[in-house]
């Protein structure tokens, strides 16, 4: 496993849009575990392969829900004590993926994304979609999404078209966005 380098905008890369897997292969699972431990090392809860620069219809998810079962792990930061809950690993892996069902009625999330770091804005999308995806051996599944699992997918299916969220505001507002990137950027 090896961590890949996540692309940024404006890399005209994550502007492609990606080709359906058709190999189900051992290079196609190489690529699946690098893409888990670079968005764990990120840290994030999805990243699609053309964010790591390969053009595949191929996404990992993890949104890592607090383990309530879990004994609460107590930390020492900045000398305070903090009691975190341990997060659970779920990770889901989507391949060639499709939304066969989306909802009239949207939901809004906060939303955020790798390939736009720092950068954060109130995205709309259907609240509920029902899923068909392949696993990492081509078998098909079909599932019923809400809250941010389908918001995360909607997310991460976007990439495989070229689109990122900040896509979905206005001209206006994105180009505020991508000048204060531009300003975070020069100030690091
Ligand atoms: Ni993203």
């Amino acid at each position: 496993m090896a961590i890949r380098e996540i692309l940024e905008v404006p890399d005209p890369v994550l502007k492609q849009v990606s080709v359906p897997v058709t190999e189900f292969n051992a290079e196609l699972k190489t690529l699946v575990d690098d893409m888990f431990e670079t968005m764990y090392d990120a840290p994030g809860i999805g990243l699609a392969a053309i964010q790591v620069g390969v053009p595949l219809r191929v996404l990992v998810i993890d949104l890592q829900p607090e383990d309530e079962d879990a004994e609460p792990v107590a930390c020492d930061h900045d000398g305070h004590h903090h009691h975190h809950q341990p997060t659970k690993k779920e990770p889901r892996v989507f391949i060639n993926p499709e939304i066969l069902d989306p909802s009239e009625d949207l939901s809004v999330y906060q939303e955020g994304c790798l390939s736009v770091p720092e950068i954060y804005a109130d995205i709309e999308r259907p609240a509920k979609i029902r899923a068909r995806w392949q696993d990492i051996d081509g078998k098909t599944h079909e599932e019923d999404m809400d809250g941010l699992m389908a918001t995360c997918l909607q997310h991460e299916m976007d990439h495989l078209e070229g689109i990122l969220f900040i896509d979905h505001l206005s001209r206006l507002k994105r180009q505020m966005v991508l000048k204060k990137l531009d300003k975070l950027r020069k100030a690091a």
